[in-house]
């Protein structure tokens, strides 16, 4: 197969950043995504209805011409946030989950939830206002090696969240491990899960080929072979549990190439070629719309898209960097090649 038509796919995790920064790069997600997920770990985070509107109005107003992309925006799950609160937010019509950020788990989580069994009177809310709860599923604990953080979430927390709620709509973001495809599978319907691009195709040798790639670390980490073929099975599998989320988290090139280097790859520039590429790599093209389009809004409960767009066999050469505000942004493959366009 050299051409592909599918349902225009939604992006279900995205960071777009702020201002000059979400300015730069939002035109690459509006490009291919009719809609996303925007995730709030702004600085500081969004917290409130007020926010989220206000980013939101921001995101709108920067969008190129024309374009029907939509931000689908997100409340920033904190130890102080309120039934109430959870209420307005369904009330907003804009929010459209509540995101949970294990303090101190990954970028700017410093305000997340220090104890997740003190909220579940506001997850109770959550789920009465049929909101999906966005899991970062990583222990935060020191002393768990960092490559297990993922697994021991799922042990310590996640199994007891899904028995405690089990009406709580929940999405596993960005999952890396085949322990993590193993539970959202034998979970009930009411759990689902993310895949990004840069999980199915690259494992944690990606991160030490020939020297520190700073630009093969995100969060949670890559892993290792076992587990990519794990989430490649998930993905190809047809299951509705399983949908695109990007996690397209841009830094500055100066932030990833430092002493200590954020975490987050940059992947919107091509953000459904990619997963192209692994669909493709792994003989099932044919169950990309399934995974791109179809299974996240369903599991949203929002229509499906129109509109359809051609991916088509044409090679194309990445650009070193971006411009990013002030300063330049280094995207997956930099200098190298995608194997798949957009008409
Ligand atoms: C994300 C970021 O930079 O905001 N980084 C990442 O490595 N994925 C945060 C996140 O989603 O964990
Ligand atoms: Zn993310």
């Amino acid at each position: 197969m050299d051409s592909i038509s599918i349902t225009q796919p939604d992006d279900w995790h995205l960071h777009l950043r702020d201002d000059d920064y979400m300015r730069a790069v939002l035109a690459h997600s509006a490009q291919r995504f009719a809609r996303a997920v925007i995730m709030p770990n702004l600085k500081p985070p969004v917290t409130t209805v007020e926010a989220a509107q206000g980013y939101r109005d921001r995101i709108l107003a920067a969008l190129p011409a024309g374009s029907s992309f939509e931000p689908l925006m997100t409340l920033y799950l904190t130890d102080n946030m309120r039934p109430a609160h959870i209420r307005a937010a369904r009330a907003s019509g804009f929010v459209h989950a509540v995101k949970y950020y294990p303090a101190g788990a990954t970028t700017n989580s410093d305000s997340g939830v220090t104890d997740i069994t003190r909220c579940f009177d506001t997850l109770e809310a959550v789920a009465d206002a049929g909101m999906p709860l966005l899991i970062h599923g990583e222990v935060t604990d020191p002393s768990v090696d960092v490559f297990d953080r993922e697994r021991v979430f799922i042990e310590r927390t996640l199994g007891m969240l899904v028995q405690r709620l089990s009406h709580l709509r929940i999405v596993l973001e960005h999952i890396t491990t085949a322990e993590a495809v193993a539970f959202v599978r034998s979970a009930p319907d009411n759990v689902a899960a993310t895949i990004t691009a840069h999980h199915l195709l690259l494992n944690r040798n990606a991160i030490f080929q020939g020297g520190v790639r700073p630009h093969h670390y995100c969060l949670p980490v890559l892993k290792r072979e076992t587990h990519r073929q794990a989430l490649l099975g998930a993905a190809i599998s047809g299951s509705p549990k399983f949908f695109l989320g990007t996690d397209s988290a841009p830094h500055a090139r100066h932030t990833k190439e430092n002493d200590c280097g954020c975490a987050g790859m940059y992947t919107a520039h091509a953000g459904i070629e990619l997963y192209a590429e692994a669909f493709d790599q792994a003989g099932a093209l044919n169950r990309l719309e399934g995974f791109a389009s179809h299974h996240g809004a369903d599991f949203y409960r929002l229509p499906r898209n129109p509109r359809r767009i051609t991916l088509r066999r044409r090679p194309w050469p990445v650009p070193q960097d971006f411009a990013y505000g002030e300063h330049r942004l280094v995207p997956l493959r930099a200098g190298g090649e995608i194997g798949w366009s957009i008409d």
